[in-house]
């Protein structure tokens, strides 16, 4: 199984309001440049649902490397993506800065896909998967990991939204995203 052959689900589609934000605090492994085994490194990022859409993004700010949520959850600004510390503001759809101290540069993206109602990252290796891959539960290779950093909403089940689409896999390409013409 590769590495981007596996999608782990963080929560369902229906856990993140509408037009909201949330924050998840993972772990991910990476290989050890200098040879020794793979280490875990805390990976912070940020899910937004905008209608049936999902764009995610590393929580963490181009301009001083700080988090973008000063207030819990609080990402968005209107239609913008927003930093609490000095209030750059980011294109929702594409995550670079638009206004503000790191005018030119912009948000590291996270790969995610829906898969039957939950989001899930890809391309990465999530710590809790590092020494047994947990088969797939379809065809999509999707491992939970929803405790894999604590910081995990529980699920609601009374508001998933099913995937759609061709398959089960929906890509998170933001089409009718504001900031994308
Ligand atoms: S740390 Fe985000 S704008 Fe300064």
């Amino acid at each position: 199984m590769s590495e981007t052959g596996i999608a782990y689900a963080i929560c369902g589609v229906g856990d993140i309001p509408n037009r909201r934000a949330r924050s998840f605090s993972l772990m991910r492994v990476e290989a050890d440049p200098d040879g020794g085994p793979p280490r875990e490194i805390p990976w912070h990022i940020f899910v937004v649902r905008w209608d049936r859409k999902v764009r995610g993004y590393v929580n963490r700010c181009p301009h001083h490397n700080e988090r973008l949520d000063w207030e819990a959850d609080r990402f968005l600004e209107g239609e913008r993506l927003v930093c609490g510390k000095h209030g750059s503001l980011f294109d929702l759809a594409t995550g670079a800065c638009v206004e503000g101290p790191c005018l030119g540069s912009g948000l590291e993206p996270v790969k995610l896909a829906i898969v039957d109602g939950d989001i899930c990252t890809t391309g990465v290796v999530l710590a809790e998967d590092a020494d047994d891959v947990v088969p797939a539960r379809d065809a999509g290779d999707v491992v939970p990991a929803r405790d894999a950093g604590g910081v995990v909403p529980a699920r609601d089940a009374g508001d998933v939204v099913p995937a759609r689409d061709a398959g089960d896999v929906v890509p998170s390409v933001v089409g009718n995203t504001p900031g994308v013409s």
